[in-house]
């Protein structure tokens, strides 16, 4: 068994790191007041190849895998979740279900661009009846003559309002349950393809989160994903890969909280002494240091198993639950050593909460984290 990060995938985080420290955290709060979408940092994050890193280079991607993709989700993320979502709903949900899924043809046209950051891309699979139940999506396809004429509405979608395209599942075999479903490549410039206004959000301020509207879109017969009736388990599977990603978030949330949290109770005297000399903030401090480490490694894990070609989804679910939860309490706790401070937006800590909380809702809620979990063990 080894632990140890290649010698590149180190230099692919200190790279992303050090870019993440002196471009991204000095601005995230402005980011976040202004609910601005970074567009300058995502073009120097694709001069940087960071959107090809977990595709191959035949795809204009750099092929070092999704460990090393996790590691510069996580050092983003750190510095600036609502940049994070952006980039992970782009990599591992927008771009992902070409590359895992299209012809030849389909990735070289779409994956191509994407992983060169030139394109972003957008995951349409949420629906305002089909949430955690994925599978009751309402958007039809109907194949007339060579072309799918595609209606329906998709909500809460990462990326939508910039998305040069959107993959979504639609029925197209009524009556068969998730076996009825199918996914499509949808270009977003496609007369009678439009995007609401954002959403306003608690947190990940400075994402772009909206809603898809689908009246009779015509898109060519060779823009479905795959096969008829496969476009469920497809989204399965890039749900799959996409929550090591949310974990990977979390795990810079919860990392960002505890360096705060420690800095703060280095500095701050109350009584004689530095916060940090006090049991009852190392007790606090050392339990977010350790279930930080553990989220890391099974984010980690997951990441590996999935660069190994090896089945991860029990992982996946896994990390994302212990990672989002994790964040969600370590932003507490740094919150709670910061005291009425924490509660300003002076500090960054009460941002690290209101974005950490998306983390146990998207891509899955907790709950059903847990539901996938269970089935795994054979419940
Ligand atoms: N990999 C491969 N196949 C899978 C799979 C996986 N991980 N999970 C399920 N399947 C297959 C099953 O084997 C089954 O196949 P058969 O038809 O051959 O039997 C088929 O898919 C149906 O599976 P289930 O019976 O388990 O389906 P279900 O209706 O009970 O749903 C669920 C399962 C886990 C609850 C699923 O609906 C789910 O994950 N829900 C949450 C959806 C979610 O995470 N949404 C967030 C999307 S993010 C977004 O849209 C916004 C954004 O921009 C970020």
């Amino acid at each position: 068994m080894d632990f140890a990060l290649s010698e590149s995938q180190l230099m692919i985080r200190r790279m992303v790191s050090d870019f993440a420290g002196k471009e991204l955290a000095p601005i995230a709060a402005e980011l976040d007041r202004e609910s601005r979408f970074p567009h300058a940092i995502l073009e120097k994050m694709a001069g940087l190849d960071l959107f090809a890193l977990p595709f191959s280079e035949d795809y204009g991607g750099t092929g070092d895998g999704y460990v090393a993709y996790v590691l510069a989700v996580e050092e983003i993320s750190k510095a600036c979740a609502s940049t994070g979502i952006t980039y992970a709903a782009h990599c591992s949900l927008g771009t992902n279900p070409v590359y895992l899924f299209g012809t030849e043809e389909q990735k070289l046209k779409w994956v191509t661009p994407c992983a060169k950051g030139e394109m972003l891309s957008a995951f349409g699979l949420t629906e305002p009846d089909a949430g955690s139940d994925a599978g009751g999506t309402k958007t039809t396809a109907v194949l007339d003559g060579d072309q799918w004429v595609i209606n329906g509405t998709k909500c809460f979608i990462t990326n939508a309002t910039y998305a040069g395209m959107v993959i979504i599942t639609a029925v197209t075999e009524p009556g068969q349950g998730t076996r009825g479903i199918s996914s499509f490549i949808v270009p977003t410039d496609t007369p009678g393809f439009s995007v609401t206004a954002p959403y306003e959000k608690l947190g990940l301020k400075a994402s772009d989160t909206a809603e898809i509207i689908m009246e009779d879109v015509c898109i060519p017969a060779d823009y479905l994903l795959g096969k008829r009736g496969e476009g469920f388990k497809q989204f399965m599977q890039v749900l799959d890969g996409g929550r090591i990603s949310i974990g990977a978030l979390s795990v810079g949330i919860a990392q960002a909280a505890l360096e705060a949290a420690l800095n703060y109770a280095r500095e701050r005297r109350q009584f004689g002494r530095p916060l940090s000399k006090f049991q009852a903030i190392q007790f606090k401090l050392a339990d977010m240091a350790t279930r930080t480490e553990l989220a890391r490694l099974a984010v980690h894990r997951a990441a590996w198993l999935k660069d190994q070609g090896q089945t991860f989804t029990r992982e996946s679910a896994m990390a994302k639950l212990f990672a989002s939860e994790t964040a969600v309490a370590a932003a507490l706790e740094a919150i709670q050593i910061f005291g009425g401070y924490g509660y300003t937006r002076e500090y960054p800590v009460e941002r690290y909460l209101r974005d950490a909380k998306l983390m146990e809702i998207g891509e899955g809620t907790s709950e059903i984290q847990r539901l996938v979990i269970a089935r795994q063990l054979g419940c």
